[in-house]
């Protein structure tokens, strides 16, 4: 049987003059319209990492989704600052990443996220979606010039996390895990 999955969508920016809002605000428009996935968004500068709400926030979710800008070649200090507020609530869970920034479009703070994400016993999904030269993508109203290859993108990445989601959802209500020390 098919339900719902409960994906938190994680902001990785908390400057003040972010991009992080438009990308955020473009995705999570568009996730609206399918019927799999019930969103709820974690923004580092609004929820106070390793508190006791935000944990629990964490643990209920089935996957996320994380949104991240390129600095100097990695990810913001913020989002590793809330990856590592918490452990076994990510722990059995898939994460697909949607990233932004100049010529890479973030895909090397991407790569580096896959190495963290790993150690947090998470799934990271293959499929991405990217922007290069973001501030060129986006119009004034938050629409996409092009909004077809992303959206492409974005549902082929959906349809990965809601898989994963599925399969390990099922497996920690049905399956003992054992941990290593
Ligand atoms: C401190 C800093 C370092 C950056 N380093 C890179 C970089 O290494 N590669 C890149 O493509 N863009 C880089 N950028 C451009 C950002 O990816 C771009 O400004 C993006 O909009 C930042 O996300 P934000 O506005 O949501 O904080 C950098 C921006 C900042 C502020």
């Amino acid at each position: 049987m098919h339900s719902t999955l409960d994906i938190a969508l994680i902001y990785g920016s908390t400057r003040e003059a972010r991009l992080c809002d438009t990308v955020v605000r473009w995705a999570a428009g568009e996730i609206a319209a399918r019927r799999d996935i019930a969103l709820e968004i974690i923004d580092p500068r609004e929820d106070v990492a390793g508190s006791d709400t935000l944990g629990a926030r964490i643990e209920a979710a089935d996957g996320y989704i994380v949104v991240t800008p390129e600095y100097n070649h990695g990810y913001p200090a913020a989002l590793k600052a809330l990856l590592d507020s918490a452990d076994e609530q990510w722990s059995a869970k898939p994460v697909a990443f949607i990233s932004y920034g100049g010529v890479s479009g973030g895909l090397r703070a991407v790569e580096q996220l896959r190495l963290v994400c790993a150690e947090l016993n998470m799934v990271t999904v293959r499929e991405q979606l990217s922007f290069a030269n973001v501030w060129e993508q986006f119009g004034a109203n938050g629409a996409l010039y092009e909004p077809d290859r992303a959206r492409r993108a974005l549902a082929a990445m959906l349809d990965a996390l809601g898989w994963w989601g599925s399969v390990l959802r099922d497996a920690r209500a049905t399956l003992p895990r054992a941990r290593a020390a």
